[in-house]
């Protein structure tokens, strides 16, 4: 039977329709949502071409703003061009599966040519090996783990998709026991970490980004091997800026009816800080994480920083 070609605007009703907390259900280890969990054949059976690119993140480590730079960078800083579509229709989600706030990634990747953009929050075991056999060019973006656990809070509990998030110092033990969708952020930082020298993975921070965005943004340039002038990259890191892309309903998800996406609990384009944990964690929440976070990170030095 031919597949139903549905409008982006129908695919949001029907998701509407259909939508619930979805379950996180164990795929290899790492606890996914259903819909991923049911369709995990297809997902990892995707093939990109050499020319794709992947971005990856943990969920909440700055994923839209890595987003907004590499296209804006690869349309030479042209904001209207950017405006084309919302973010996760320039830069299909891999492995979401409808029923979904946002459009099915392996949908969309059928009907785009390569190169394309394509983002994920896969820990990189599950990343489809053909990502690896291409030679693919990989964009890493990690944020440090408090500021992470505090975004995934706020975010859990307006995205009516994912499961309810139940009170804040329980939330807290379940990200320090990798219980939250896509995983342990531990496994996660330290996987990509890991392998980045032999995959030529660009390894971003988050912190980094917010210190000096014209330095980071000339990073992702020469990894693309793009060349952009100075001018054009100082444009870019206004209009990737924490307020204009606030204000670009092309980027802060505003498309998303309130059902699905409840923005007035939380907006997505919520803080955009570094250290906002220190309004959320208790000094004895604080000395319990950093006690467990030293033993999960001993084997890795990846220069995360709490404040800049
Ligand atoms: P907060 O909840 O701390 O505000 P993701 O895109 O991976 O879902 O991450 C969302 C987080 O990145 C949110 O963090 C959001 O505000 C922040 N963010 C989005 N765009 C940003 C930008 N241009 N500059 C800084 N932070 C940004």
């Amino acid at each position: 039977m031919e597949k139903e070609q549905l409008s982006y605007e129908e695919a949001i009703r029907r998701a509407g329709d259909a939508i619930q907390r979805f379950p996180l259900i164990d795929v290899h280890g790492v606890p996914l949502m259903s819909t991923i969990a049911e369709n995990w054949k297809s997902v990892s059976e995707f093939c990109p071409d050499p020319s794709d690119l992947l971005i990856s993140t943990y969920p909440k480590a700055g994923t839209t703003w890595t987003q907004e730079i590499v296209d804006l960078l690869l349309h030479n800083g042209d904001a209207e061009v950017c405006k084309r579509a919302p973010t996760a229709v320039r830069i299909p989600f891999l492995e979401i599966c409808a029923p979904s706030p946002i459009p099915s990634g392996l949908d969309l990747l059928e009907q785009m040519k390569p190169p394309r953009v394509i983002k994920t929050h896969l820990p990189i075991q599950l990343v489809p090996k053909g990502f690896w056999e291409n030679k693919c060019k990989v964009i890493y973006t990690a944020r440090n783990a408090k500021d992470n656990l505090v975004s995934y809070f706020h975010f859990d509990r307006m995205n009516l998709t994912q499961p309810e998030p139940g009170p804040w110092d329980g939330y807290i033990h379940k990200f320090m026991q990798g219980q939250l969708g896509w995983g342990s952020w531990y496994d996660h930082v330290k996987g990509y970490w890991k392998e980045r020298k032999e995959r030529n993975i660009l390894y971003m921070l988050y912190e980094d980004m917010k210190e000096n965005p014209f330095r980071e943004i000339k990073r992702i340039m020469h990894y693309l091997d793009l060349s952009v002038s100075e001018d054009v990259i100082k444009r870019i890191v206004q209009l990737a800026s924490f307020q204009v892309m606030k204000d670009n309903p092309m980027a802060n998800y505003s498309y998303i009816p309130k059902p699905l996406f409840d923005q007035s609990i939380s907006a997505f384009m919520r803080k955009g800080e570094v250290g906002d944990w220190v309004n959320h964690f208790t000094s004895a929440q604080s000395q319990m994480f950093d006690e467990d976070y030293a033993n999960q990170m001993k084997d890795v030095d990846i220069p995360f920083r709490f404040s800049i």
